[in-house]
């Protein structure tokens, strides 16, 4: 039986060496080890040995079974590996790869972002309202009398319920003031819609960003050097800055602020950038009604709001003549910016 054994375990190696791949590997495998296999075959002699002989011949049995195990998995990696090594020829794997195009942030958000953080440093909290308003949010409450052409159905969007896309961020004025109590310090960046033709300079979705101060004694003073402050950390510290008299039903006294832009090859111009003022009086009468106290008394605070355009901003800074350039996301013009 010893013979046998040996012999069993030298045609394994044998078949085992010779297997091309995995299956006349498995072929070997079942025809020695599997259940009628001849190492199997060869286990059943042992029910005729002597008491003695029995754990010599186990023992030799073992080995036999544990060399053609090993045998087979050594095989088994080997063939894996060479599978693995057929798969990338004629691949050359120390080639660099091809670069992926980094992501960068849009001109618009860049311009947000800067807007935000010099305001924030100027003690300006963020706010924000809804972009589906009441007509109550973005006009009456804002002194904006029924027949103000603003108002029309040519110029804004209604929706049946008789709510409105807001055409501007100055409702954030109100949902603000019919919360807090002052003194109030915001900011609301985010989108407002007008039924404008669509062309260089104008969308009907566009970003605004707008701004309340009301505290006990905030004067026109005040105002003028906070936007001048914003417009030079913004655009340079040789900026020039005009405030044109201008009407705002919200504001009182009113005015639109225009930068001079320099651009290359023309003449310098005057920019309107924003519209500013101080709080109306009739603003604070109605929050006074509405909150039912009289926290917001015109006789108790003053205020000023400002309102600019975030596309304007950007425009502006890169000298960007269409407007549409940036919402159209052409990667070659956005990646000017990255
Ligand atoms: N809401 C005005 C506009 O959209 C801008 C503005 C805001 C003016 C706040 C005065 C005060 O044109």
């Amino acid at each position: 039986m010893k013979q046998e054994i040996e012999t069993i375990q030298t045609d394994a190696l044998e078949a085992i060496g010779a297997a091309s791949d995995e299956k006349s590997l498995d072929d070997a495998r079942v025809a020695f080890l599997g259940k009628k296999g001849r190492l199997t075959a060869a286990s059943a002699g042992m029910k005729d040995l002597s008491k003695e002989e029995k754990p010599v011949m186990g023992q030799l049995l073992n080995a036999a079974r544990q060399a053609i195990t090993s045998a087979i998995e050594a095989k088994q990696a080997s063939l894996a590996d060479e599978a693995d090594k057929k798969s990338v020829q004629g691949i050359d794997l120390t080639l660099p790869s091809r670069p992926l195009p980094a992501g960068a942030i849009h001109p618009l958000t860049q311009v947000k972002d800067h807007a935000i953080q010099v305001l924030r440093r100027m003690g300006f909290a963020l706010a924000e309202g809804p972009e589906i308003e009441t007509e109550f949010h973005c006009f009456d409450a804002l002194n904006t009398p029924e027949d103000q052409p603003a108002r029309n159905e040519k110029d804004t969007f209604y929706f049946d319920s008789g709510k409105l896309l807001r055409t501007h961020t100055s409702s954030v004025q109100i949902r603000t003031m019919e919360k807090a109590t002052p003194p109030v310090r915001i900011i609301a960046p985010g989108s407002a819609y007008r039924r404008d033709e669509i062309d260089a300079t104008h969308l009907s979705v566009f970003n605004q960003l707008e701004g309340l101060y009301v505290d006990t004694d905030v004067k026109l003073g005040d105002l003028k050097g906070t936007l001048e402050f914003f417009l030079r950390s913004m655009f340079g510290d040789d900026t020039e800055v005009r405030f044109r008299p201008h009407f705002f039903p919200f504001t009182e006294p009113s005015f639109e602020i225009d930068i001079k832009l320099h651009a290359k090859g023309q003449e310098p111009k005057w920019i309107e950038i924003a519209g500013c003022g101080m709080v109306d009086p009739a603003v604070f009468e109605s929050l006074c009604e509405v909150r039912g106290d009289d926290v917001f008394s015109p006789d108790k605070v003053t205020g000023y709001a400002f309102g600019m355009g975030i596309d304007r901003l950007a425009m502006i800074k890169w000298g960007i003549r269409d407007i549409r350039l940036l919402i159209e996301n052409d990667v070659r013009f956005l990646k000017r910016f990255a």
